[in-house]
């Protein structure tokens, strides 16, 4: 079975990456040649550093890179089983992504998406085979994390809902069955979590106090302050936003401070301040 990955970005890489672990031939397709270079580069920095600690041989480094091949041009799918999407969250150039890999792949191909939270059906109907299009929205990193949320659009039918499911799981994945409605599973719960958190700052209480809280009284491992400064303010904002305007119901309401700590700059680890300093 040939896999084609379409993004080498943070999820593209991992699950390129993930494929030729699993002993898959992969091709990862980004317009960006670049992106591709940084990716490449930083799996064999990976690679070394696990070879170096004695967890890989050079061996078994050099037949999983060899597994690996990059393309700029769509027409590299052309001969793919399953398509992986990881571009940008857009609607608009998901859409576009979708119908040119329906122009160039396979009729029998799958065509999978690692959307957080876009709509499946909207994705495939952007294409002449809406049946074979499904969710399948790994976690950062791909490689390391053991979940896969399944999401079927409208039209998907049972055998590619069964074909995408074993195909996860050859990876070595967990999956759960994840309804197409904003956040899914995972985020439709932990979104709004780091939410409430974000609206106890607001009222007064430390990051600190609500992190230890949580920490010590629920065993979380990472409180849920340090939790979206570590994934990024806006990031966290931006899905508490689509569940918001997706169930258009006031519940998932964005913290305010949120959007005073983004129009500030404040974007967590990455900027440097978030609900913590850096
Ligand atoms: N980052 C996460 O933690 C995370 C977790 C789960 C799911 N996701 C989802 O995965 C998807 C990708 O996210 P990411 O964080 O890897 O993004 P990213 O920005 O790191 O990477 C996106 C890649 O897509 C490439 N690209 C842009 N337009 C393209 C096109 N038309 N054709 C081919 N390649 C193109 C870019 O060059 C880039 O390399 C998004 O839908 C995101 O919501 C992200």
């Amino acid at each position: 079975m040939k896999i084609a990955v379409v993004g080498a970005g943070l999820m593209g890489s991992g699950i390129t990456q993930q494929c030729a672990q699993s002993g898959y031939p992969v091709v990862n397709i980004d317009t960006f040649a670049a992106a591709q270079e940084k990716s490449k580069t930083n799996l064999k920095l990976l690679f070394d550093k696990k070879i170096a600690k004695g967890k890989l041989t050079a061996e078994d480094a050099a037949e999983v890179l060899a597994r690996i091949s990059y393309s700029t041009d769509y027409a590299a799918a052309a001969d793919a089983d399953l398509v992986i999407e990881a571009v940008p969250e857009k609607i608009e150039l998901k859409k576009e992504v979708f119908s040119k890999l329906d122009g160039v792949c396979k009729p029998d191909c799958l065509l999978l998406s690692n959307t957080s939270g876009l709509s499946i059906s909207e994705l495939a109907a952007a294409t002449k085979r809406p049946q074979q299009v499904i969710g399948t929205h790994f976690f950062y990193p791909a490689p390391v994390m053991k979940l896969v949320e399944l999401i079927r659009g409208l039209v998907t039918t049972d055998e590619v809902y069964l074909k995408a499911k074993s195909f996860i799981e050859s990876l070595g994945k967990t999956t759960v069955d994840a309804p197409e409605y904003p956040g899914f599973i995972v985020n439709r719960i932990l979104v709004p979590m780091q939410n409430e958190a974000a609206f106890m700052v607001m009222e007064g209480c430390s990051p600190e106090d609500v992190d230890n809280a949580m920490k010590l009284g629920t065993n979380m491992p990472m409180g849920p302050c340090e939790l979206t400064d570590f994934v990024g303010i806006d990031v966290m904002l931006a899905t508490m936003t689509g569940l918001y305007n997706g169930f258009h119901d006031s519940k998932y309401r964005p913290c305010p401070l949120l959007e005073r700590m983004v129009k500030a700059g404040h974007l967590g680890r990455k900027s440097g301040q978030g609900f913590y300093k850096y």
